[in-house]
């Protein structure tokens, strides 16, 4: 079965295709990452408006490129949340109208599920994890430990209890004028960042459980800058590099304790965040297995929801003719695919 995935819940318009039996055959991504730039964060409304600009040149650039036409598809996946909401309605209005005129089966895509199966997408060393699993989420919006189940059946563990890690990374950049988008900025300085200079709490992990925080981090980060200002180029990549290690402290810390937990030892981590290379190193130093996506499936993109798009849709699962977007969505709503 050959889906064509689109997402855009946010700003990237991502589009992609993924065949049951070939895998993952092509993806096309925009990002508005320079539209948005100058306001230091995502302006909705800009958002909505340049999906809708991106997303008819975007799908018919990606059927080139794959050698295919529209007649070759044989399901729509789509983004239905959660997310921007007028984001999510451009590409859920165009993939379920897509789908509607070719006579073909819709779904609409949990995007945090998507990003919790990337890692499953494959490639020519990618064994997936046994079921179940746990699952470490962090993206800008979500930070959540899941037990996955099996697909649709997700056990929520521990979550952020304020800001995702994600978010940190944006407020954190914004504050050291790093720009946005603010994970990637703060990486990139931290390179040249001493590690002894600063440092910074690990929030919540002197408790037990798997519930984390990171909003006292950014206050910490505030007024370690105001101390400081004007700040020289290095004292932000002294900052950078204080903040970096105690997100990625922080989640290496719960990440071994639901390894402990759960007495399952395949971790899959997920979502924007996970791209983080420093986050990535010390992880697979501290687990027996860490099994997470290539960054470029990390951070959104279309590929991840045509898969979830396409195993729901070949386990039977179809959308009506009606478009449903949803701004919050908890995972733990979503039902299992049946078997
Ligand atoms: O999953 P994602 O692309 O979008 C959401 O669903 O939220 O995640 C975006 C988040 C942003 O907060 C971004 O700053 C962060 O992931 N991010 C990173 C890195 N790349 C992206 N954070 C730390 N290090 C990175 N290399
Ligand atoms: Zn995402």
């Amino acid at each position: 079965m050959l889906v064509l995935g689109i997402e855009t819940s946010c700003d990237e318009t991502g589009v992609a295709l993924y065949d049951t039996v070939d895998g993952a055959l092509a993806q096309s991504i925009y990002s508005q990452v320079e539209l948005h730039a100058r306001y230091g964060g995502v302006v909705p409304e800009l958002a909505s408006r340049d999906h809708i600009r991106k997303i008819v040149p975007l799908t018919t650039q990606l059927l080139d490129k794959a050698g295919r036409t529209t007649a070759d598809l044989e399901g729509v996946a789509y983004t239905s949340g959660p997310g921007l909401i007028g984001a999510l309605m451009v590409g859920a209005t165009f993939g379920r109208a897509l789908a509607y005129g070719l006579d073909i089966p819709a779904i609409g895509v949990h995007h945090l599920e998507a990003h919790l199966l990337a890692p499953l997408i494959g490639g020519a060393d990618a064994l997936p994890p046994a079921l179940p699993f746990p699952a470490l989420l962090v993206s800008g919006g979500h930070t959540q430990i899941f037990r996955v189940h099996g697909i649709g059946s997700y056990e929520l563990l521990g979550e952020s209890l304020d800001d995702a890690a994600g978010e940190a990374f944006d407020k954190a950049a914004k504050m050291l004028g790093l720009g946005y988008p603010g994970g990637p900025a703060v990486a990139a300085a931290a390179e040249h960042g001493d590690p002894e200079r600063f440092h910074f709490p690990r929030p919540m992990t002197d408790r037990p459980g798997l519930d984390m925080s990171f909003s006292g981090l950014k206050t910490f980060t505030l007024n370690t800058v105001r101390r400081h200002s004007p700040l020289t180029d290095q004292d932000v990549a002294d900052i950078a590099r204080a903040f970096e290690e105690a997100v990625v402290d922080t989640l290496v810390i719960k990440s071994r304790r639901t390894v402990e937990q759960t007495g399952l030892d395949e971790l899959v981590i997920a979502g924007g965040v996970a791209a983080n290379r420093r986050l990535r190193e010390r992880l697979a130093a501290a687990l027996p297995r860490v099994i997470y996506p290539p960054p470029a499936l990390c951070t959104d993109n279309g590929a991840m929801i045509a898969y979830a798009g396409a195993i729901r849709l070949s386990a039977g699962q179809t959308e009506g003719l009606e478009v449903t977007t949803r701004a919050r969505w908890p995972l733990v709503e979503l039902g299992p695919v049946a078997p």
